[in-house]
């Protein structure tokens, strides 16, 4: 896929100095860390929040409100998670790019057919677009019920379109027949993590016809390595705006755990290596490629302390692709932190070798991903031992040092 279209999140007015305000990775290479505002100022006036998981309390780490415009950032990722809120739909309601594209492969997949959407949410955007496109009937299935109440309100309100919302679980409901075209904008961060394989897999076998066509076509994850803690000059803490997003996420789960977390305000000059694919799903080829093994040559000196985690979209077969590294959209990119003490020193050659496994979380839905390896120094050939996992539900809690700084 080609993302040279993209319009990059930073503009040039954001670009730093060189050599002004330098994180710790740059003073020990005297390397510019690219585009980013230093937030270290912001931070040091940071304040805990409490949060209630349970009988539990947990203090997130927050600083200044509302996100500065071109700041770097962390939000909790909650894509995954059965916590929308209007804000949530608005800001995805709000991506125009994502919107052009699904509204373009609609206009082509659904006239005269009969389309099954899974996730709807409550403004039944693609089902609204399929009747339009002219689909002879829409199933929309909604998990939330609150959303998929108000798509019962939304369906109502264009009485003369063949539209069925039914509420819950996609992988659970039966549907009076089987449908030529299926709409899944459940595409996570990282392209897999809202469940899409499974959710799919299941559709496929009970849901649509044996030719249905899917959009969207496919999604790539790719990954680099990077240093977040020098990004944010040494110290991290979120937006207070994002701290009940956290408390919805533990609750959800049923306790505190590191969660996975979006950064914001990031680009590829973040990048301190190569970059791989960890995740290649092509739904209507229905190939599914999660993990495998992933090797990044360090291309810059200074640290790092995790990968950075982006997606490639193709919306309609062929399409370019949206790119979450390089464009303006709702989908950030997602930071996977190594389980170390301290971030690691890296010179220019430097070898990460990463195994990544996928696995489901206990509702068989929900990947998790697990990196195993090592970093290998260019000339010595010393190496020094390398994991990372990003959860759905539980596992360690303050196990890297992102973590510890952010959540107590
Ligand atoms: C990213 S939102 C997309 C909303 C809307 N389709 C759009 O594109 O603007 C994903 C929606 O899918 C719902 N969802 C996720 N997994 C689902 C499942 N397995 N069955 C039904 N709904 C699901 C979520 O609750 C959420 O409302």
């Amino acid at each position: 896929m080609d993302d040279s279209h993209g319009v990059g999140v930073l503009g040039a007015q954001d670009a730093r100095p060189v050599g002004g305000d330098l994180g710790p990775g740059e003073l020990a290479c005297s390397q510019p860390m690219g585009r980013f505002r230093n937030l270290r100022g912001h931070v040091r006036q940071s304040a805990w929040k409490t949060l209630h998981v349970g009988g539990l309390q947990v203090q997130v780490r927050t600083f200044g409100e509302p996100p500065d415009p071109g700041a770097v950032y962390l939000c909790p990722s909650v894509g995954e998670y059965p916590i929308y809120d209007d804000d949530i739909y608005q800001v995805i309601l709000e991506d125009e790019r994502r919107n052009t594209l699904f509204r373009s492969a609609i206009t082509a997949a659904a006239p005269g057919a009969t389309v099954l959407e899974i996730g709807s949410g409550p403004d039944l955007l693609w089902t609204l677009a399929a009747v339009g496109a002219g689909a002879s009937r829409v199933y929309a299935i909604e998990v939330i019920e609150d959303s998929a109440r108000r798509a019962e309100q939304t369906a109502r309100s264009h009485p003369s379109d063949d539209i069925r919302v039914i509420a819950g679980d996609a992988t659970s409901v039966v549907l009076p027949e089987r449908a030529d075209v299926c709409i899944a904008e459940i595409v996570g961060c990282i392209g897999g993590s809202e469940g899409i394989v499974a959710v799919l897999a299941d559709a496929r076998s009970r849901h649509l016809a044996p030719s249905a066509s899917v959009i969207p076509s496919a999604v790539r994850t790719l990954a680099g390595a990077i240093c977040l803690l020098d990004l944010f000059g040494g110290d991290v803490a979120m937006p207070p705006a994002f701290t009940p997003y956290a408390e919805a996420v533990f609750q959800q789960v049923g306790m505190p755990f590191d969660l996975r977390l979006y950064v914001g305000g990031v680009d590829a000059t973040a990048l301190m290596s190569t970059t791989g694919v960890i995740e290649d799903l092509r739904f209507n080829e229905q190939s599914y490629v999660q993990g495998g093994d992933l090797r990044l040559e360090i291309t810059r000196c200074g640290r790092v302390d995790g990968l950075l985690a982006w997606i490639e979209l193709a919306v309609a077969p062929g399409d370019a692709g949206l790119n979450s590294l390089v464009e303006d959209t709702n989908w950030l990119p997602v930071y996977v932190p190594f389980t170390l003490d301290e971030p690691i020193d890296v010179n220019v050659g430097d070898v990460l070798s990463l195994q990544v496994a996928v696995a489901n979380a206990d509702d068989g839905i929900h990947p998790e991903y697990f990196f195993r390896g090592q970093l290998t120094r260019t000339g010595s050939g010393a190496e020094v031992t390398v994991s990372a996992e990003s959860r759905y539900s539980g596992g360690a809690f303050r196990s890297t040092v992102v973590h510890r700084g952010l959540l107590r």
